[in-house]
C-alpha cells in the first residue's frame, strides 16, 4: 500500500507540480492554506507533509506548530518547500519541528529520495521497536493466561493486517494495527483463572467479571503520546463491542465503534472459532467463515467482513503457519 502524503501550497501551479512528481508512487491529498493543513492532518492522518510557508491565513510555520502541539499528528514529519528567499528562516523551520527543507525549483528525483528516506527514518524509529517488543510481551503475557502457546495473538495480528490491506488503509496503518492489536486482551490479566478456563458456559455473575476486561485493558494501556498505544488501547477496550449496538462494554453502534476495534473482533473471533478453546472444539474452516458471513451487519462491520472474504486464502496461509501442531513440531 502507498504511503500517504498531504501537499500544502497556495499556489495551484506548485500544487500540479508536486502532484506530476509523486502521484505514481504515493497517494496525495491537498490542502491550500495552514488551517486546511491541519484540518487534512486530523482528517487523513498522512504519513508525511510537504509544506509550504508563505500562504495566505495561516502560514506554514504556524500551521506546522499547530501539528507539533497535537499529539495525535505531531509524529507525522514535516518537510517545508521554500524559495531561496525564505531560506534565513531555515532554522526556525528546524526549530519548530520541520525533519527537512526543500528549496524551489523543484528537482523531482531529490524530492522522491528525501521523502523515501523521512518515511523509512519514521519506520526505524528506535523507540517505536522499543515500545512494539513490550507490546508483543504484554500481548503474549495476557495469552500465557489463558492459551500456553501465546498463537493465537500472533495468528489475530496477521489477519488484522491482511483485513486492513484489503480494505485499503495505508502501510503505516497497516503496520500499526499489526503491533497493536496483540494487546486487546490484555485485560485478562483481571480475571480469575477459574472463570477464564471454564470448561462451560460462564454464569451471570462470571459473565460481569470476565465483560471489565476491555476496560481494564484499556486502563492498563493507559494514555501515552505513541499513536500506537493509542491504537492498542482502543482496541483493548473496543473488540467486543458489536455492529448492531449489543456488545460490551459501551455498546457502541457501527461507526461509533472505533475502526481498529471492528478489524480486531473479526479477527479475533476468526482464530477463536477455528481453535480449541476450553469451552468449545475447533470449528472447521467452512462453519467459522459461514459464522462470519452469516454475522455480517449483525455482529461485524460488513466492509471488513467483505475484506475479510477477500483475503482469505492468505489468512489460511498464517493459520497454517502459526497453527499448534506445527509449532510443535518446530519446538
Ligand atoms: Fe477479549
Ligand atoms: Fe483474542
Amino acid at each position: 500500500m502507498k504511503s500517504k502524503i498531504l501537499v500544502v501550497d497556495d499556489e495551484p501551479l506548485n500544487l500540479q507540480l508536486l502532484r506530476q512528481i509523486l502521484e505514481d508512487t504515493y497517494r496525495l491529498v491537498y490542502a491550500t492554506d495552514g488551517e486546511k493543513a491541519y484540518n487534512a492532518t486530523v482528517k487523513h492522518n498522512p504519513d508525511l507533509i510537504l509544506m509550504d510557508i508563505m500562504m495566505p491565513n495561516m502560514d506554514g510555520y504556524e500551521a506546522c506548530r499547530k501539528l507539533k502541539a497535537n499529539p495525535e499528528i505531531s509524529k507525522i514529519p514535516v518537510i517545508f518547500i521554500t524559495s531561496m528567499g525564505e531560506i534565513d528562516d531555515e532554522k526556525l523551520g528546524f526549530d519548530i519541528g520541520a525533519v527537512d527543507y526543500i528549496i524551489k525549483p523543484i528537482n523531482g528525483s531529490i524530492l522522491k529520495r528525501r521523502i523515501q528516506t523521512h518515511l523509512s527514518l519514521v519506520r526505524m524509529d528506535e523507540l517505536e521497536k522499543t515500545q512494539l517488543i513490550i507490546i508483543q510481551r504484554l500481548g503474549r503475557a495476557a495469552e500465557y493466561k489463558d492459551n500456553e502457546t501465546g498463537l493465537h495473538v500472533i495468528r489475530m495480528s496477521y489477519y488484522c493486517r491482511i483485513i486492513a490491506e484489503k480494505i485499503g488503509r495505508s502501510e503505516s496503518w497497516c503496520k500499526m494495527i499489526f503491533q497493536a492489536s496483540p494487546m486487546h486482551d490484555i485485560g485478562k490479566i483481571g480475571v480469575p483463572d477459574n472463570i477464564l478456563l471454564k470448561p462451560g458456559p460462564l454464569n451471570e455473575e462470571e459473565k460481569t467479571i470476565m465483560e471489565k476486561h476491555p476496560k481494564d485493558g484499556y486502563d492498563i494501556i493507559g494514555y501515552h503520546q505513541s499513536r500506537l498505544l493509542q491504537m492498542a488501547a482502543e482496541i483493548a477496550l473496543s473488540h467486543h463491542e458489536k455492529w448492531d449496538g449489543t456488545g460490551y462494554p459501551n455498546k457502541l453502534i457501527k461507526d461509533e465503534i472505533p475502526f481498529s476495534g471492528r478489524v480486531v473482533a473479526v479477527a479475533d473471533v476468526f482464530d477463536a472459532l477455528t481453535s480449541d478453546r476450553p469451552y468449545k472444539d475447533e470449528w472447521s474452516v467452512e462453519k467459522a467463515v459461514g459464522f462470519l458471513n452469516d454475522q455480517s451487519g449483525i455482529h461485524f462491520d460488513p466492509v471488513l467482513i467483505d475484506a475479510f472474504n477477500k483475503g482469505l486464502a492468505d489468512i489460511l496461509d498464517i493459520k497454517e503457519k502459526w497453527s499448534e501442531k506445527s509449532s510443535d513440531q518446530n519446538n
